[in-house]
């Protein structure tokens, strides 16, 4: 599969097989990150894998899915949760008003590569970080950027052109429609508003 068509398959993923993704795997996917790009080449980042099916629930009990949809839609059921998170910490050392841009290149190249390994895998930046913060025993000067959930896919979400709404739903039969913008919503040539 070449990267444009990873790019235009990926989609997130929050059913997952209740298979557990080998330790090297996780690793290759963290490679991954720490190979990005980086403003100044800082690298203000740091990553737990977590893989322990108790610490895996641990996150997974703090953390919120698809906000759009209605409760029963959203988290994966019971059976279908992740089987494991990629903790995604800033390091406030090498922090730099870039450090956004960072993180997000770093966890774009996670999230394209465990796709490449056949994992699915939900970016979520809504996670309760004090409650989770001991658990991981995560020191003072790393702060809970994001977590990345990990598992291999159980649902085929697809991508439809955006009309109205950004909001994505699920049809009668649970598959997740996600809508995009379209081009010649989002590119001009040359100049702007030139299609
Ligand atoms: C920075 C960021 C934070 C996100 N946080 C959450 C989250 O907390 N919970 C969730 O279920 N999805 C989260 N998502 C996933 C988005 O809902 C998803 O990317 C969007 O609906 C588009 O779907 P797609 O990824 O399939 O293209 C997040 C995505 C990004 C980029």
């Amino acid at each position: 599969m070449s990267v444009y068509e990873t790019v235009q398959r990926r989609r997130t993923i929050r059913r997952f097989q209740p298979k557990r993704v080998p330790l090297i795997t996780l690793r290759k996917i963290v490679d991954s990150a720490r190979m990005g790009p980086s403003a100044m080449n800082l690298q203000p980042w740091e990553f737990i894998i977590v893989d322990s099916p108790e610490l895996v629930r641990a996150i997974y009990a703090n953390t919120q899915w698809a906000g759009y949809l209605p409760k029963e839609q959203g988290p994966p059921p019971p059976g279908k949760e992740p089987t494991a998170f990629i903790v995604v910490l800033r390091n406030v050392r090498f922090a730099s008003k870039w450090t956004g841009h960072d993180i997000g290149a770093a966890v774009e190249n996670m999230i394209l590569v465990a796709l490449e390994e056949g994992i699915g895998s939900c970016w979520i930046a809504s996670v309760s970080r004090p409650t989770l913060r001991p658990i991981l025993n995560i020191p003072d000067d790393l702060e809970i950027d994001s977590v990345l959930a990990l598992g291999y896919p159980d649902e085929q979400p697809m991508a439809f052109d955006l009309d109205e709404s950004v909001k994505y739903f699920r049809d009668a039969e649970g598959r997740l429609h996600v809508p995009k913008r379209t081009m010649d919503s989002v590119v001009s040539h040359n100049k702007f508003g030139q299609r």
